[in-house]
């Protein structure tokens, strides 16, 4: 199973597709209606799709698995009993497979028969640009993080890979995480993550978008669950988004850390140490997308 793309309905979609293209360094996919898909250099048909709204929120987050992965999750959630429907996919890749309402509202769509694109070349280092290459993680607030992790591990077995004081971290592959639910107090959207190819792709993200007056809201660092490096952005059109690269690989029996196993000495809050983290303006921009579903009910 892999994470593959997110699906956002908000409003002035091509205004937000045009920030990703030019700024962030996604490349355009495809528009089909007036909804904008792009992508990375890496072989998923599209990252993240911009669906014109008047309301902003997140439509799904996609998975993608075998035919055998989505037969057995599809007995598991309909014995859930959370709101579910078919779904054939009209994206870009197609595949079909079904959606899924989460406890706190969070919608995953898992897709089966998906197809991938090409991989592509990225920018050079001599255009100072950078280019994402797929997603690596999506994460959400939520208010009762441990019931969405127990969620996601009863019911579509992933599997928890660590917990600390302030999230819990979830994988559904060997990649230490592909999503995690943070302890906030309410539900939404908290990141969504892209993979750069290395450490000098995210400080050259860095750099081209300091050359375009982002700073980054926090980093560069290196988290301590995941070993992963990290710059986090406040997008203009709302969500928090992530240049990360070097995610920790796992073995099936990774042994799960606990809160007290992932401690930080007085003022730190990464293992580097060297950026300050703008709390504020990243807490306001977690809670403008929030999911919501549009369509009924229907058994799988
Ligand atoms: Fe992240």
């Amino acid at each position: 199973m892999k994470l593959r793309s997110i699906e956002l309905a908000l409003p002035d979609s091509a205004s937000a597709a045009s920030w990703m293209v030019e700024i962030w360094g996604l490349s355009h996919a495809q528009t089909i209606g007036k909804t904008h898909y792009l992508r990375g250099t890496g072989s998923d048909p599209y990252l993240v799709a911009f669906r014109e709204s008047e309301k902003e929120f997140v439509q799904s987050t996609t998975f993608v698995g075998s035919q055998e992965e989505l037969i057995e999750l599809k007995h598991k959630v309909t014995a859930s009993g959370w709101p579910c429907r078919p779904e054939v996919s009209s994206d870009p890749g197609g595949g079909s497979g079904f959606l899924v309402e989460l406890p706190e509202g969070v919608i995953f769509r898992f897709l089966t028969g998906a197809k991938d694109d090409l991989p592509m070349p990225g920018a050079t280092k001599a255009s100072k640009r950078v280019s994402p290459v797929r997603l690596t993680h999506v994460v959400f607030n939520a208010i009762d993080a441990e019931l969405m992790a127990d969620a996601v591990v009863e019911t579509m077995g992933f599997q928890v890979s660590d917990r600390t004081k302030g999230m819990v971290f979830v994988r559904c592959n060997e990649r230490h995480h592909s999503t995690a639910f943070a302890r906030s107090g309410f539900s939404s959207l908290n990141h969504i993550a892209f993979e750069m190819e290395d450490l000098d792709a995210v400080m050259r993200g860095i750099g081209w978008m300091r050359d375009n007056e982002f700073k980054p809201a926090w980093g560069p660092g290196r988290h301590g669950p995941g070993d992963n490096v990290y710059a986090y952005f406040i997008a203009p059109f709302g969500p928090v988004v992530e240049y990360s690269t070097a995610v920790e690989k796992v073995s099936h029996d990774y042994a799960a850390g606990e809160p007290e196993d992932w401690t930080w000495p007085d003022n730190r809050i990464d293992q580097w140490g060297i950026s300050d983290k703008d709390f504020g303006s990243l807490r306001e921009a977690e809670q403008r997308f929030c999911c919501f579903r549009e369509w009924e009910q229907s058994p799988l």
